[in-house]
């Protein structure tokens, strides 16, 4: 099995510059779907490990870390289909729950298979700079044009998805949804009490804030007990403050990290961190949807993955709304699957892309997940009164990319972001978060 040498082994944190393709650069010719590299010159296999060989090759493992709610009926909407289609394939569902903000403890064990040469076929990965900065640097996965080309992907993907896919015009993954990171949801009846409406702006949010403060609850409910919770409500005040254009521009290297617009927004993110529970640094992502649910706290800034658990626990009466400041502006990120080099089966895991990306498997995977369809030729019909009008917003809005997901920035980046808020909603320190933040930007190359 082939192992990452020293140089693709340093590579995996690889700091490659900007993950989500703003400037548009067209795919190239697709090149054919190129054969596995050549394994090691195989050596006649002792006969007791023909069988396990043998084995090995009818297994479809798929890593993720899909293990709640709505999560676990959408990735059974993908495996199910192919093990009818392919019945002789045993299907193995790695999913792995845990770990920071979006599968810490998955990536983590995923990390230690790829270095060791032993990769599963496929796994969930954000599109963009998660996986091109990182396996795709380390020349660990496989390129896709060709498989997008024979599937007619590159018809009926959006040009800007198959972007952020790509490196040097070609896609490494293929997605399977969008989601939309900069959300609000509410509790109907918690606003509903105080004679309030969901707030459109900050200032219409610290009204609201104080009026449920006057009755001992909290506003806004923030769960970090691992970095990650905080780190993403930030990205919704940065884009508040900045627009999506300034917000783009901070990964295309036109807008710099030391813009005054980051402290105003960590001034103005202490004033919003004092209406949150109390507690938000011992509450884990697992369990802060019980707290509005259960009325415990009135809003959520968190992304669209929110409606598929909620649903899941039987909760409807919540509402939903751009994040404060965020209207118009459409935070994406999208889950996808790609194509590691040396699989046991790489058939199998050909066969389980081609579900991964058909129109049957996105429109069974996305309706209990709450995301939209990367496809554009979704059976609407089969969506949530949510989901429609996502899909409306996915067509009408500006479309920016999310760090914390995944989309917009390198591994490394994202890391050093998370840690930089996590530390900021311990210590509330406006000027060494902004240092923090402007060193890791020069770090991953986001700023000379
Ligand atoms: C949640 C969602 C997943 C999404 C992630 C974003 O874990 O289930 O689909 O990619 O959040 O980080």
């Amino acid at each position: 099995m082939k192992q990452l040498n020293r140089r693709e082994f340093l590579k995996l944190g690889a700091l490659v510059a900007g993950g989500a393709a703003l400037a548009s650069c067209a795919p190239a010719a697709p090149a054919p779907v190129p054969a596995a590299p050549a394994a090691p010159a195989a050596t006649a296999a002792p006969k007791a490990a023909a069988p396990a060989a043998a084995a090995a090759n009818k297994k479809l493992e798929i890593f993720s870390w899909w293990t709640s709610g709505g999560e676990i009926e959408a990735l059974n909407a993908l495996l199910d289909p192919f093990a009818k289609k392919y019945p002789g394939i045993e299907v193995v569902n790695s999913a792995i729950a845990g770990g920071t903000s979006s599968g810490g403890d998955m990536k983590a064990v995923l990390q230690t298979r790829m270095m060791g040469g032993d990769p599963p076929e496929s796994f969930q990965v954000h599109l963009g700079g998660e996986l091109l900065g990182s396996y795709v640097a380390a020349n660990t996965m496989e390129p896709l044009d060709a498989l997008y080309k024979e599937e007619g992907w590159d018809k009926i993907f959006p040009k800007s998805l198959i972007d952020i896919a790509s490196k040097d015009g070609k896609p490494y993954s293929v997605p399977v949804n969008i989601h939309r990171s900069n959300m609000m949801w509410y509790n109907k009846k918690m606003l509903d009490d105080i004679g309030a409406k969901p707030p459109k702006t900050w200032d219409e949010f610290f009204q609201i804030a104080d009026k449920l403060k006057a009755k001992g609850i909290p506003a806004l409910a923030v769960a970090e007990s691992s970095a990650g919770f905080a780190a993403h409500v930030f990205e919704t005040v940065l884009i508040a403050n900045m627009g999506p254009e300034k917000f783009a521009g901070l990964f295309n290297g036109t807008t710099k990290w030391d813009d005054p617009a980051i402290k105003t927004s960590l001034e103005m993110y202490k004033k919003i961190l004092s209406y949150a529970n109390p507690d938000y640094l011992s509450v884990g992502w697992g369990d802060v949807n019980d707290l509005m649910i259960n009325g415990k706290v009135a809003m959520m800034i968190m992304g669209d993955w929110t409606p598929g658990v909620l649903w899941s626990k039987g909760f409807k009466d919540f509402g939903w709304q751009a994040a404060p400041g965020n209207e118009g502006i459409f935070q994406m990120l999208s889950d996808s699957f790609g194509l590691p080099k040396n699989v046991k089966n790489r058939e199998a895991a050909l066969n389980f892309l081609r579900i991964v990306g058909s129109k049957d498997g996105q429109d069974a995977f996305n309706p209990p997940k709450g995301s939209i369809p990367a496809r554009t030729d979704a059976d609407m019909s089969k969506y949530s009164d949510y989901q429609k009008w996502a899909m409306d917003e996915w067509k009408k809005d500006k479309i920016i990319p999310s760090i914390v997901h995944g989309a917009a920035a390198p591994v490394a980046f994202m890391t050093d972001y998370m840690n930089a808020v996590n530390v900021f909603a311990t210590k509330k320190d406006v000027d060494q978060t902004a240092a923090a933040i402007l060193k890791a930007a020069k770090d991953a190359g986001l700023q000379k």
